[in-house]
């Protein structure tokens, strides 16, 4: 079973994600960080982040042992993520990486922008999680002062506006929910009510499965 799980900037798909997968037993990928990765490398080589080229070959050389470096999960990184993630051969050389871990048993989850719509169209089930910009920020404010950063909500907020903006109108794989997505809106609920509501539409698209 694949679980495709889309969404903005700080809607907690990737926390979804990885709760639905210890849940079920399967593996979780979160798609945002191979996008940080190579970002990440060009940042460190103090390349442009428009250079093509370069993100091409840093996408060729991803090396998934270091999807765990903290730095990858911060502000600045996942800014120069959007700008990178824009770029149609960056994300055609990121294509079957992702999907053969979809493909491999004993079932997957992947959260990210374009999971549901170009990575995995035929997921068993898709979830589209969306909350208030406002409350998204609020939320990526306290996770960020707790791991020690400064962050000042006005300002995340304006960032969170900035990369929604950029994610959605890029011309490759923008940010949008498939036609056939479940919608969840996590604005009024915390991180437990937030799963519950994810297992109940898995479950609920497992049980009219059955039927049929
Ligand atoms: O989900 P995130 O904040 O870690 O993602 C960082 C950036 O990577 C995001 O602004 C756009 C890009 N991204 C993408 O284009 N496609 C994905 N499947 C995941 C992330």
């Amino acid at each position: 079973m694949i679980i495709a799980i889309d969404g903005p900037a700080a809607s907690g798909k990737g926390t979804l994600g990885k709760r639905l997968a210890a849940h079920y037993h399967f593996r979780h990928l979160d798609t945002g960080v191979i996008y940080r990765a190579v970002a990440k490398t060009l940042l460190d080589a103090g390349a442009d982040l428009t250079d093509e080229a370069r993100a091409v070959a840093a996408a060729m050389e991803l090396d998934p042992e270091k999807f765990g470096d903290p730095v990858l999960k911060t502000q600045a990184v996942g800014d120069a993520a959007s700008v990178v993630s824009a770029s149609p051969r960056v994300r055609e050389v990121l294509v079957s990486f992702q999907r053969q871990f979809a493909a491999e048993p004993p079932g997957a989850v992947l959260d990210g922008r374009d999971i549901g719509t170009v990575i995995c169209p035929d997921a068993d089930v898709k979830i589209f999680v969306v909350a208030d910009p406002v409350v998204r920020a609020r939320r990526r404010t306290l996770e960020a002062r707790a791991r020690g950063e400064a962050a000042d909500e006005a300002l995340v907020l304006a960032d969170i506006l900035k990369r929604d903006e950029r994610d959605r109108n890029r011309a490759t794989a923008p940010l949008k929910a498939a036609p056939d997505a479940h919608l969840l809106d996590n604005s009024h609920l915390d991180i437990e009510g937030g799963v519950r509501a994810a297992i109940d539409i898995v479950e609920a698209v497992r049980a009219g499965r059955q039927r049929v």
